[in-house]
């Protein structure tokens, strides 16, 4: 039967696989971004619905409601990034170093570019989930797109990362009791992505994938099969959980 499934961030990269996934399989996707023309090029492509939204602006997400099916099978928080690559102010680093000049003006500019990263990738998250949280159905299940940087530490983004697993722990305990799930998928290097914008160099590249088993990077589509699995019937028993898609670049006992 066809589900109704909304997909944050999904113009470009890791959510246009997912709503690329979802729509072949017949589902009725919602997808949102905030530019217009990479989501009228997804809408255009899959069929799905494309809604611009900042989900960072709780307005924006309000207005986003009138938009949304009554009822969500699925909700997956994709969207996100480490505005490290893009803000003026970029790397919030990890702690004073010899370069902190003591400043107000410095700490002001590091807590800017600390509080971009957790806009973007945790608040879109929370916010999202709680907007849409009383449209979702039993049996349903919210997944979100985590990193290896939570794992393996990067600066503010691995933290905002590091700390939507956690949120996590709790939704899924919330959740259980309606029958909805909630999981976090956690790629590490995956190309065909706006990721990195422009700042991969092919020796860092190179080093992402030789720090595989598999010897390769991960595709979107890696990222959208896992998501599938976890809001299939098979996976009903699973919540609370960090499934790790990276081939081996983060291992776990
Ligand atoms: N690529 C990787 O190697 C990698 C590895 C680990 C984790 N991830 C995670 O995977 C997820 C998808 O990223 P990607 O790799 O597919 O990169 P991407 O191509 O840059 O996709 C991110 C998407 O999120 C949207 N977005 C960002 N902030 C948003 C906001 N506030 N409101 C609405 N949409 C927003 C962007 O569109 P607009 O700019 O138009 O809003 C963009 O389409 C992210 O959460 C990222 O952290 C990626």
């Amino acid at each position: 039967m066809a589900r109704d499934i909304l997909i944050t961030g999904g113009g470009t990269g890791i959510g246009r696989a997912l709503t690329r996934h979802f729509t072949e399989a017949g589902d009725r996707v919602v997808v949102t971004g905030r530019r217009q023309d990479p989501l009228t090029a997804v809408a255009r492509e899959t069929g799905a619905r494309a809604v611009v939204c900042d989900h960072t602006d709780p307005a924006a997400l309000t207005a986003l409601l009138a938009e949304l099916p009554a009822t969500l099978d699925v909700l997956v928080n994709n969207a996100g990034g480490n505005t490290d690559f893009t803000e003026a102010d970029a790397d919030a680093g990890t702690g004073p170093g010899p370069d902190l000049r003591g400043t107000a003006a410095e700490l002001a500019s590091r807590a800017r570019a600390f509080r971009a990263n957790l806009d973007a990738n945790l608040l879109t998250a929370v916010l999202t989930t709680l907007a849409v949280g009383e449209r979702l159905t039993p049996g349903g299940a919210v997944v979100q797109i985590g990193s290896i940087a939570a794992d393996q530490g990067a600066g503010s983004y691995g933290a905002a990362k590091a700390a939507l697993t956690s949120w996590n722990l709790d939704l899924a305990t919330e959740l259980g009791a309606r029958d909805i799930t909630a999981n976090v998928v956690s790629p590490g290097y995956t190309r065909e992505t706006e990721f990195f914008r422009d700042r991969l160099t092919d020796t860092r590249r190179e080093q992402l994938v030789s720090a595989t088993a598999t010897g390769r990077a991960g595709t979107p589509e890696d990222i959208a099969a896992t998501v599938a699995f976890l809001t299939s019937p098979g996976a009903r028993h699973i919540t609370g959980q960090v499934l790790h898609v990276n081939g081996g670049a983060h291992r776990t006992r």
